[in-house]
């Protein structure tokens, strides 16, 4: 049996356990997945015992993301882009660190029909979770992308981080209205999860534009609810993402990527 786990805090309510144990079946691999809660001052104690323990592989979640990149001994390209590691891979005794987020996304934009080619596109916050999906995006020859932050300085700082390699790449504030119509907006703050308000560029959602908030809840995200009511019909939530990054990590684990066909409608129900 080989075992993996999710780790982070809280952890809980996690989904990862119910979608790679699915996985598993899917495909005739015998795994186990646990959901651990690990805090941010015990990582590397934790992390270091679930690896003397035979884990072959961890997700990581929040807010271990930056001390898992810290944590590995190898990185990919992208997570070292990104400073930010959700899939640990432990091979020949070295631990691998991976970032699956960007790819899920892109995967998950490309099942619901999201064309960015071409696409203006306006991306709310710069924390972990924006920072780890911005070079997925900036590879798909967006006419824009435009990141506003409450924080503008880190905003500015991300930008800044890109702006030579990927000139598309902007900055806007948060308060003040957009000069042209947005195609794509994509939630990547933290405040529909904090229960918070969120202040946004007023004119944000326009008559064609498509909503994607890369948090989920059992009910429509507060972010979501925003956007239909100012008329947006097309609003999705990121369990799309959740389910695609999780086949990711599967599939640097295993070898073998699942058929991802059904689950996110089996989580919904
Ligand atoms: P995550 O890993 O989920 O991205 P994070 O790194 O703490 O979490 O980042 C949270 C992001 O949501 C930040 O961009 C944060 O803005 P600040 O940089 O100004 O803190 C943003 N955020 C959180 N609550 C917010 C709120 N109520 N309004 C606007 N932005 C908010």
């Amino acid at each position: 049996m080989k075992k993996f786990a999710v780790i982070g805090s809280p952890i809980k309510h996690s989904l990862s356990p119910q979608i790679h144990t699915l996985f598993g079946k899917r495909l005739g691999i015998q795994i186990s997945y646990e959901a651990i809660e690990v805090k941010r001052a015990e990582f590397k104690a934790k992390v270091d015992k679930l690896l003397n323990d035979g884990y072959l592989g961890l997700n990581v979640t929040l807010p271990l993301k930056e001390m898992a990149f810290q944590y590995s001994d190898i990185n990919s390209e992208e997570a070292t882009f990104t400073e930010s590691v959700n899939t640990l891979n432990i091979k020949n005794s070295s631990v691998f660190g991976e970032t699956t987020d960007g790819q899920g996304l892109l995967l998950d934009l490309k099942d619901k029909g999201f064309r960015l080619e071409g696409s203006r596109v306006v991306l709310l916050g710069s924390g972990g979770s924006a920072k780890s999906i911005i070079p997925s995006l900036l590879s798909n020859n967006l006419k824009s992308l435009s990141v506003a932050n409450r924080t503008q300085n880190k905003a500015e700082v991300l930008v800044n981080k890109y702006k030579d390699t990927s000139p598309e790449i902007g900055l806007i504030e948060v308060d003040k209205p957009v000069d042209s119509e947005v195609d794509i907006v994509i939630n990547a703050t933290s405040a529909g999860t904090l229960k918070q308000s969120l202040t946004m560029p007023p004119n944000i959602f326009g008559p064609t534009t498509r909503v994607y908030d890369l948090s989920y809840s059992k009910d429509i995200t507060p972010f979501n609810l925003l956007a239909q009511k100012a008329g947006i019909k097309d609003t999705y939530d990121g369990l799309g993402m959740l389910v695609n990054q999780a086949a990711l990590s599967f599939e640097i684990w295993n070898e073998i990527r699942p058929d991802i066909e059904g689950i996110e409608g089996k989580l919904r129900s």
